[in-house]
């Protein structure tokens, strides 16, 4: 192990990232049978770790499996992994466990596999990415935070093979998200969201948005939206908790408005490191 490697959280153990190992016969790696999630921190604290872990709970639900831990549980794991106040990330993925052979139904009485571990977030382009519309192959259980995630890997593929960062995903001519993010459009300067449903996974970062765009006053309403909506917008922004809320100021070859991040962005965007700024200083205030 190297000095500088941080620790990671695997079945009750606290170990380097290096000697942290699974079994092949673990159905996370044979099947993408489990879930995940991803917690930003800031200043030593997780953001809306609450709602995460509510998340976790619905999506082991959806898979008919129990939780393995309660929130405090997770919450002193988390307090071990989190180092230093710099800005980072938690993921955590339980998997339904090791099975005794590869057989797809479910077998009865297996353990599940816990896994976490905090990494640095990466700095966020502050004047905007570009995109480009792809259809939506994935599957109709999309608000399942699943580590199943082949779709959506070829989906923002073809995005980086396309000069663009994000894959926006649209099935029978609605834009639904990206493909790691949830999406917001203004028309009018009114923003707009498509609703929770099975189509999208229902952000943490979207509902943040929607309740700072309320807190300052800017309309904002849930219903799906068209492509050509899409294409017309005034402002597109894409949320998610590591990558907070970019603007895409280029759709498809096209620039979006000026081409810059639009004004609502603006007011969002502070409104977004305000947030985060009084998480920091509530755990300074420690
Ligand atoms: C498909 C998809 N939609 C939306 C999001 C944004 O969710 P959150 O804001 O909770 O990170 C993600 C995050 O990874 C995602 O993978």
């Amino acid at each position: 192990m190297s000095s500088t490697e941080s620790l990671v959280y695997l079945n009750g153990q606290f170990l380097p990232l290096s000697e942290a190992k699974i079994p092949v016969l673990d159905r996370g790696f044979l099947f993408g049978d489990g879930v995940y999630e991803v917690i930003p921190v800031y200043g030593g604290h997780p953001l809306r770790l609450e709602e995460h872990l509510r998340r976790l709970k619905e999506s082991l639900a959806s898979i008919q499996m129990e939780s393995p831990l309660t929130d405090a549980e997770w919450a002193d794991i988390f307090d071990r992994l989190i180092t230093g106040p710099a800005d980072q990330s938690i993921y955590l993925q339980v998997t339904r466990g090791v099975a005794p052979k590869r057989d797809h139904a479910i077998p009865p009485g297996i353990k599940p596999t816990l896994f976490a571990m905090c990494t640095p977030i990466a700095p966020i382009p502050l004047d905007g990415i570009k995109a480009v519309t792809v259809d939506d192959i994935r599957w109709d259980r999309c608000n399942i935070k699943a580590i199943t995630l082949l779709a959506n890997v070829l989906l923002r593929q073809e995005a980086v093979e396309n000069g663009a960062s994000e894959a926006i995903l649209v099935r029978d001519n609605q834009v639904l998200e990206g493909a790691a993010s949830n999406i917001f459009i203004v028309q009018d300067g009114t923003l707009i969201t498509p609703p929770k449903g099975s189509e999208i996974l229902p952000g943490i970062t979207r509902d943040l948005v929607l309740e700072l765009a309320h807190e300052q006053g800017i309309p904002a309403i849930e219903r799906h939206f068209t492509l050509a909506e899409l294409k017309s917008a005034e402002e597109i922004w894409l949320t998610s908790s590591t990558r907070e809320i970019l603007a895409v100021v280029e759709l498809d070859g096209q620039p979006v408005s000026s081409g810059k991040p639009g004004p609502l962005w603006k007011i969002l965007q502070s409104a977004y490191q305000d947030y985060k700024q009084k998480l920091r200083n509530v755990s300074a205030d420690h």
